[in-house]
């Protein structure tokens, strides 16, 4: 399928029309913030209804950001100069989206249930889906039988390893217990060595996580397993040493032969849904798996069908751009109010940094305007006692973005309630601020947050959150023209590392910059 011509967003009218309106409205002049978020409620009674909605398993209020109506409807109307929702479309359909690698981006299809209406030509696409889920939910509910596996081990990196090692970690509540899940990615040897030291061969099942099966770092982690277990007096590889990737032979060739596979069309950074999830899918077992596969279908769904001006990954994705370029905002700092959601700041630099981090159309033009915003953040109780000083009184502004869980967790109740009221008062004094007594007690307020809701922490309810935040990166990506699901930025230094490899035996500097060569020298004398 194809889709039309996209002008480039900053040829738009709606582009010139919003850079009016943020200079009229919201740049900020001398003594004067430019648009007051305290002012904005006062005028607007309307204004939490306005900047709220819900979607499914979730609640998003946008109300507390540097945004107004008018800047809301440019925004609309920008995602339909840039056709964002034919793009979308085009997606959905199938189509080659990743024009860079020309393949489809089809990890929707992964959450799509198996009798759902699907263009004919995707028909044996969803059949194949459906038959390696199948067989490998059939192996985690094996394993998920077996008591003598104790020890899961994902080898992996990347999106090979943030998305199930986010999703184990968030879903901890729904793990039956007497299993240890373990994640190795780092080439680190402490990494590898640390848990290793913790396992007994005939009690581990080493996952073996790659797409391409030829990642430096998982491979020499997968050598060293596969040798520790031999060493160790393991022989049975076959049960247990699993490889989920998109090449089999390769994975056969390296030893393994129980595998599960995917198809080129699941990028890495959306490879959760797939085989790549098998830890996960050993955690939470196959009715878990399965329902956050209907969470992550239901917010497809949401997004492919709600109107665009209430269809929260359009909302968001265009308030992504809305900062980044208009405000010029170069930040965004994720704050999830709940432990469980720990890794979700890293699996989210992954998403959106690789995704969005580019800086040439998908012409390959060199783009004038900013693209991703750098993402980061850990779970909000603690960035408080750290780095929340600096959001509240420092000289950027930082959109922050919490995330909370309405359902307590089945103990202590009265701290989850104390979590939330922290959640909502961070989020208050961004906005509000407080004329202090003297400029150290000046907190000036008006730092734009927005905030999520989560009815619960489930697989359901977790499938649609990142489905929502793949969807929004998705249509920041589609307004600024690029190839979200690319990621050749990553591959030079690989290459790089290939050449200095052997550089640790001959000691040889010849034709490498000053700097590394020097570097290199020092390196050498110290393992001298
Ligand atoms: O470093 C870039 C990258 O290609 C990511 O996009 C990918 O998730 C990761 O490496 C791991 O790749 P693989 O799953 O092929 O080992």
């Amino acid at each position: 399928m194809a889709w039309p011509a996209r002008p480039r967003c900053d040829h738009t009218p709606a582009w010139g029309a919003l850079r009016s309106h943020h200079d009229a409205h919201f740049k900020p002049g001398p003594g004067s913030d430019g648009f007051s978020l305290r002012d904005a409620f006062a005028t607007d009674a309307q204004r939490f209804e306005r900047f709220s909605q819900s979607a499914p398993h979730l609640f998003a209020d946008l109300s507390k950001g540097l945004i107004d109506a008018t800047a809301e409807a440019l925004l609309l109307e920008l995602a339909e100069q840039c056709a964002v929702a034919s793009h979308r479309d085009a997606m959905f359909a199938g189509a080659q989206v990743n024009t860079t690698e020309q393949r489809a981006a089809m990890h929707w299809l992964l959450r799509t249930p198996r009798h759902a209406p699907v263009p004919a030509d995707l028909q044996a696409d969803l059949a194949s889906v459906h038959s390696t889920l199948d067989a490998f939910l059939a192996c985690a509910e094996r394993v998920r039988a077996d008591a003598a596996i104790t020890d899961v081990v994902n080898i992996g990196i990347g999106g090979s390893d943030l998305g199930p090692h986010m999703a184990v970690r968030a879903l901890e509540r729904h793990t039956s217990p007497g299993r240890r899940f373990h994640f190795v990615s780092n080439q680190d040897p402490d990494e590898l060595t640390s848990v290793l030291r913790q396992l007994q061969p005939e009690r581990t099942l080493f996952l073996v996580a790659s797409k391409s099966f030829t990642t430096l770092e998982t491979m020499g982690n997968a050598r060293a397993a596969k040798a520790w277990f031999e060493a160790a007096g393991g022989s049975d590889i076959a049960r247990h040493f699993v490889g989920l990737t998109s090449q089999p032979q390769l994975a056969q060739a390296f030893g393994i032969h129980t595998t599960f596979d995917f198809a080129d069309w699941v990028g890495g950074r959306y490879s959760l849904w797939s085989a790549i999830g098998l830890s996960l899918a050993i955690a939470i077992g196959e009715a878990g798996f399965r329902a956050m596969l209907a969470g992550a279908h239901a917010m497809d769904r949401h997004f492919a069908e709600a109107p665009l001006a209430r269809n929260l990954p359009v909302r968001l994705g265009l308030l992504d751009v809305w900062y980044r370029n208009f405000h010029g905002f170069t930040h965004r700092s994720m704050a999830p109010y709940s432990s469980a959601l720990q890794q979700l700041p890293l699996y989210l630099q992954q998403l959106e940094m690789e995704s969005n981090g580019k800086g040439v159309g998908t012409d390959g033009a060199r783009l004038p305007y900013a693209t991703s915003a750098v993402v980061w953040g850990q779970p909000g109780t603690n960035g408080q006692h750290a780095y929340f000083q600096m959001l509240h009184q420092g000289a950027d502004r930082v959109p922050v973005e919490f995330i909370a869980v309405r359902q307590p967790p089945p103990n202590l109740p009265d701290h989850h309630r104390q979590l939330l009221g922290n959640a909502l008062a961070q989020a208050q004094a961004l906005m509000q601020g407080r004329t202090g007594a003297d400029g150290h007690h000046h907190c000036p307020g008006n730092r734009p947050s927005n905030f999520l809701v989560l009815d619960d922490l489930t697989p359901a309810s977790l499938g649609a959150l990142i489905a929502l935040y793949e969807h929004r990166v998705f249509v920041a990506g589609s307004v600024w023209g690029i190839n979200s699901f690319d990621q050749f930025g990553v591959e030079l230094g690989k290459q790089l590392a290939q050449d200095i490899g052997p550089r640790w035996d001959s000691g040889n500097t010849q034709d490498l910059d000053p700097s590394t060569a020097g570097l290199l020298r020092h390196l050498l004398a110290t393992h001298g």
